[in-house]
């Protein structure tokens, strides 16, 4: 692309910026409902909305409560949630047998919503981390170091399940080596051809999930501990581009940049590189300064999920995962 050089009288750049309608046509990124997926958090139980207290308005809810959320979803042009469950500590264990047990609360979840919402989609998470007692991602061994071939292991059944289940992408977050390559030939051996694969590529050991990993209820199990032998040193972005490349070539059908705006940097560079179907992932961190922000009053609340929104799609993101979809759908919708 060339810039021509323009001067002050000939140019004078505000005269577009003057008036509504001429904003509007030079306008060069646009956010919808479409790009949005919300990640939520599921419980067991019936009728349950428990607050979260480190992401303000945001619950872990019930089945039954969540088939009450996606039918708003829906309606909204919201296109698809993200599942989290909330794993209690009996099913808690070294060897993560729980992620793979055919009545997890994930695959219930999963079985429910695509039961009544056959059309709504569903990313879902492929990790060990809600179901390892020590909170980490993977099986470790005697000194606690992650072992990546025998979580893989772990990681086809889970993700086996999940298809069976009828989940339209598994989003494997774990980051260990190889796992798009070892899911994509599984579910090409039993019949999930059109089984998607959405990969957390470029993950970040970021502390920004901390709230996440209160929803879930992993921070206790994780205590001090952290994921620096497996998820991405924040000082790097030629590792994210290696990272990625590996992706595609194993079977993805979407690649990651995660967290969002700390990393603007990174998926920029992601699209610009591959055009490939980016997404980008507003972490609970991000939510969780905004909610504070806004609950002091010193930000303004519609203004800055827009904003900040949108700056993912300037950046090149195809898909925004944000616990904010609801009430950005609600506000691109008055904003018509
Ligand atoms: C787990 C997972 C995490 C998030 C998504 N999947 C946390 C982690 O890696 O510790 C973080 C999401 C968020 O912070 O909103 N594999």
């Amino acid at each position: 692309m060339q810039i021509i050089p323009t001067h002050y009288p000939e140019t004078r750049k505000r005269r577009n910026r003057r008036q509504e309608f001429s904003r509007r046509l030079v306008r060069e990124s646009h956010l919808s409902a479409h790009d949005l997926v919300l990640p939520v958090f599921v419980a067991e139980g019936k009728g349950v909305r428990e607050p979260i207290p480190s992401m303000p308005n945001t619950f872990r809810l019930s089945i039954d409560e969540l088939l009450k959320l996606v039918a708003e979803l829906r309606d909204l042009g919201i296109p698809a949630i993200a599942p989290f469950p909330h794993i209690t500590q009996d099913k808690k264990s070294l060897d993560a047998a729980y992620a793979y047990d055919e009545n997890g609360l994930a695959p219930r979840a999963i079985r429910a919503v695509k039961e009544a919402f056959p059309d709504f989609g569903i990313f879902i998470d492929v990790a060990l981390d809600p179901y390892t007692s020590h909170g980490q991602d993977g099986v470790v061994d005697d000194n606690g170091y992650i072992l990546n071939d025998p979580t893989i292991e772990i990681l086809i059944k889970q993700a086996l399940l999940y298809a069976r289940c009828g989940a339209d992408y598994v989003a494997p977050s774990d980051m260990m080596d190889g796992r798009i390559k070892a899911i994509r030939q599984a579910f090409e051996e039993h019949g999930f051809v059109n089984t998607g694969i959405m990969a957390y590529s470029a993950k970040y050991a970021s502390s920004y999930y901390g709230p996440f990993r209160d929803a879930i209820g992993s921070s206790g199990n994780l205590g001090k501990a952290d994921k620096y032998t497996y998820q991405m040193d924040p000082a790097n972005t030629n590792e994210a581009l290696h990272e990625v490349a590996m992706d595609i070539a194993e079977g993805a059908d979407f690649v990651m940049v995660k967290p969002g705006m700390p990393y603007l940097d990174v998926l920029q560079r992601v699209k610009e590189q591959f055009a490939f179907p980016t997404a980008v992932y507003q972490v609970s961190g991000e939510y969780a300064m905004q909610e504070a922000a806004f609950a002091h009053g010193w930000l303004d609340r519609n203004k800055i999920i827009l904003e900040s929104l949108l700056a993912f799609k300037r950046a090149g993101a195809d898909m925004i995962f944000t616990y904010h979809a609801v009430a950005a759908a609600k506000l691109l919708q008055q904003q018509k």
